[in-house]
Order: C-alpha cells, then structure tokens, then sequence
C-alpha cells in the first residue's frame, strides 16, 4: 500500500496485537510495502462499518489485513489473496487462532468466488493495472465500500 510504508511504524506499543504481530513478521522477512500506520486507522475505521464480511487483494505480510481485523465487528469474515506463496505462508502465520480471518495463496481473482462484500481493498490486483479490473458491482454488498490504492 505504501512504499517503505513499513518504516512508518515507530510506537509498537501503541498498536493492536495483531497489528503488531504482522509488522514484527513484515520487518523480520524484510518486506517494505505494508501499509503505513495512518493507511491502517482508516481501514480500521472502514472495517467497523462492514457487517458481514472483507476481502482484500495483495495481503503482504498482512499488516493491512491486522488493521482490518482489528477493526472488524464481531461475526464479520475477512479474506486476503496473495499470489507471493512465501508472503501468503507468512500471513497466514501471523493470523494463526483468527478462524475469522483466512489468508489464500494465488491469484486476487479468487475474491471473486467469495462475497458479496460489505468492504473491499485492492492493494494488490484487480486495480487495474494490467492483471485485471475488479468490477464492485459484482464484488460489492448494497452499500458496500471499495478501497483502491495506488503505487
Ligand atoms: C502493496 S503490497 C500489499 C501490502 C499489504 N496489503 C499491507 O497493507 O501490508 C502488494 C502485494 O500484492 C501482491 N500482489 C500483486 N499482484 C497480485 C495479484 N495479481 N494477485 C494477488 N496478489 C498480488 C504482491 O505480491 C504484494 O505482496
């Protein structure tokens, strides 16, 4: 979501548990890219309003998704697609114990077998940049929120 959006992250304390886990994961496998730590309120704030259910394409090492998860009311699901099988092996570490949460290894068109959803984040494919276009009248729930991001 950020260039070296890793490097945001200073006040580890403050942060949700599962925020924490995943930058503690992103910083150890030296992966940069997460969203940064304001990116992360907001998508936390966006999640407390999605009822049922979140699906994000490009999980990283899932630093977003933790937000996400941090923010998500009681019952919502939440799925992430990332095509990197390393990347997609550690996000799912990171999200061991959330049976709420599942991490998919592959392409982000595997959101388009779940859903509809009440909150949809493109941080990696279907923004249309080359590898597709996710269409939100498909993906979205009525009154559903897409995120798109660029970089
Ligand atoms: C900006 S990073 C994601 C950061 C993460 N959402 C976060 O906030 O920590 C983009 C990720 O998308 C993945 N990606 C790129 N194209 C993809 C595609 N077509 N399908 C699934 N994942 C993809 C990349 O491997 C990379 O890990």
């Amino acid at each position: 979501m950020s260039l070296q959006g890793i490097d945001a992250y200073r006040d580890d304390d403050t942060l949700p548990a599962l925020v924490q886990r995943a930058v503690g994961a992103a910083r150890r496998h030296g992966f940069a890219f997460s969203c940064r730590p304001e990116q992360g309120r907001l998508l936390r704030v966006l999640a407390s309003g999605a009822r049922h259910s979140i699906a994000e394409t490009g999980t990283g090492c899932g630093v977003g998704l933790a937000w996400l998860a941090s923010g998500a009311p009681e019952g919502a699901r939440l799925i992430s697609v990332e095509r990197d099988a390393e990347r997609a092996r550690i996000a799912a570490e990171v999200f061991q114990g959330c049976d709420h949460v599942e991490v998919l290894h592959g392409d982000w068109r595997l959101i388009e077998r779940y859903g509809p959803y009440d909150l949809l984040v493109l941080d990696g494919g279907g923004q249309a940049k080359g590898d597709g276009t996710a269409d939100p009248a498909r993906l979205l729930a009525a009154g559903g929120t897409v995120v798109i991001t660029s970089a």
